[in-house]
């Protein structure tokens, strides 16, 4: 059994906590806040160990009678592994501690790719963080085209990929993060560093992206233009991308025109806060024209590295060498791919709530 401990306990590492306890081979050592505020509130409630980022914080908790068990040096000492998730570039200035007690730790796509010996991303490259010291998962939109990307890649070659990136403009807490009422280039710059982010997986890939936000906090959504080596027809990249467990290709009669509804359709079958951990994409926008593919993908930033962090901690503990293996318990742990299937035929669902 692993004990895993989370150092951050907000967007993303929640989601990761709750992850790892439904895994049948790990066990979540203890999380980390800063603030006494309403997640540790959850984090106590749900049964985690709190630990603190340090003594001044601790006396925070004790005042507002929130119990902790240390500080993160602790928790770190107390882990078999760490994943860090704090805020962008605070998980750098963590590096050197989880050195220090030999720890193996996962760091998050905020920070920048030399905080980790490996990119990971379970479908693309899961063997590259095997029995590494650290490993970066990469961002919510490098994971998404990475998972798209590996298949195309190994089917059909990739001469060129032009991806323009439309961003939700902060999470649902995020209330000081915008536009409220706007579009923006973001960043202004070409390309934006998503393209050189998706090279830290797959180095040798020829790829332009472009970035813009505009006012919402559900999801992203990706415009993908792929020029193939080969030339297949729609039918036979529909066909490809299907078999990707990772990927769900949204049927035309479920009516899914936007984010809104998705989010709801995850709601309605039960995923706990909605998550979508799996790319969304919609399947007649599948079209290729002279080897050239074109789709639209929707990407819940809140959730699809969940999974990506379950697989990356077998890997740098070195519990399988083998992504499949890996992929396959995190899937059947979480309910990932059937249960939006099941649900969509009418049938049972798999997996437990990671909330419940
Ligand atoms: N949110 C996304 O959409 C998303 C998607 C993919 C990847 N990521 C990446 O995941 C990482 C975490 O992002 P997030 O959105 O989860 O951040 P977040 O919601 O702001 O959560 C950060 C957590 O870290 C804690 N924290 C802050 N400073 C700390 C410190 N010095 N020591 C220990 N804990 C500290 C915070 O506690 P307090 O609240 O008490 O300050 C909070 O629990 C970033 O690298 C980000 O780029 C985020």
């Amino acid at each position: 059994m692993l004990h895993v401990g989370i150092n951050g306990f907000g967007t993303i590492g929640k989601r990761v906590a709750d992850a790892v306890r439904l895994q049948p081979d790990m066990t979540v050592a203890g999380v980390t806040k800063r603030s006494p505020n309403f997640e540790a509130v959850v984090a106590h409630d749900r049964g985690y160990d709190l630990y603190t980022a340090d003594e001044d914080s601790r006396a925070q908790f004790e005042a507002a009678d929130v119990p902790t068990q240390g500080v993160v040096s602790d928790l770190v000492e107390a882990s078999d592994v760490v994943v860090d998730a704090t805020p962008s570039g605070v998980g750098e200035t963590y590096a050197d501690l989880y050195s220090e007690y030999e720890t193996p730790a996962l760091f998050q796509g905020g920070e920048d790719a030399d905080v980790a010996e490996a990119s990971f991303n379970a479908r693309a490259n899961y063997e590259r963080a095997v029995d590494a010291e650290s490993a970066r998962v990469v961002s919510c939109n490098t994971t998404g085209l990475s998972r798209l990307f590996a298949p195309i890649r190994e089917q059909f070659g990739i001469e060129k990929a032009r991806v323009t990136l439309v961003r939700r403009g902060g999470d649902p807490s995020d209330t000081g993060r915008g536009p409220i009422n706007d579009t923006l280039p973001d960043p202004v710059e070409i390309p934006s560093h998503h393209g050189p982010d998706v090279e830290t997986v797959f180095p040798d890939i020829d790829i332009d992206t472009m970035g813009m936000k505009v006012p919402t906090t559900q999801m992203h959504t990706h415009s993908v233009n792929v020029t193939l080596d080969a030339d297949p027809t729609a039918a036979e990249v529909r066909d490809a991308l299907s078999q990707e467990s990772r990927l769900f290709l949204l049927p035309e009669h479920l009516d899914i025109d936007g984010a809104g509804k998705l989010k709801e359709y995850t709601r309605d079958a039960g995923r706990p806060r909605g998550d979508v951990w799996e790319n969304c994409i919609w399947a007649e926008s599948v079209t290729v024209e002279d080897g050239d593919l074109y789709l639209f993908q929707a990407i819940h930033q809140e959730a699809d590295v969940v999974p990506e962090n379950i697989d990356a901690i077998r890997a740098v503990c070195g519990r399988t060498t083998s992504a499949e293996t890996s992929i396959q318990r995190t899937n059947g742990a979480l309910g990932i791919g059937q249960d939006l299937l099941d649900h969509d035929t009418g049938t049972r669902r798999t997996g437990s709530p990671a909330d419940d």
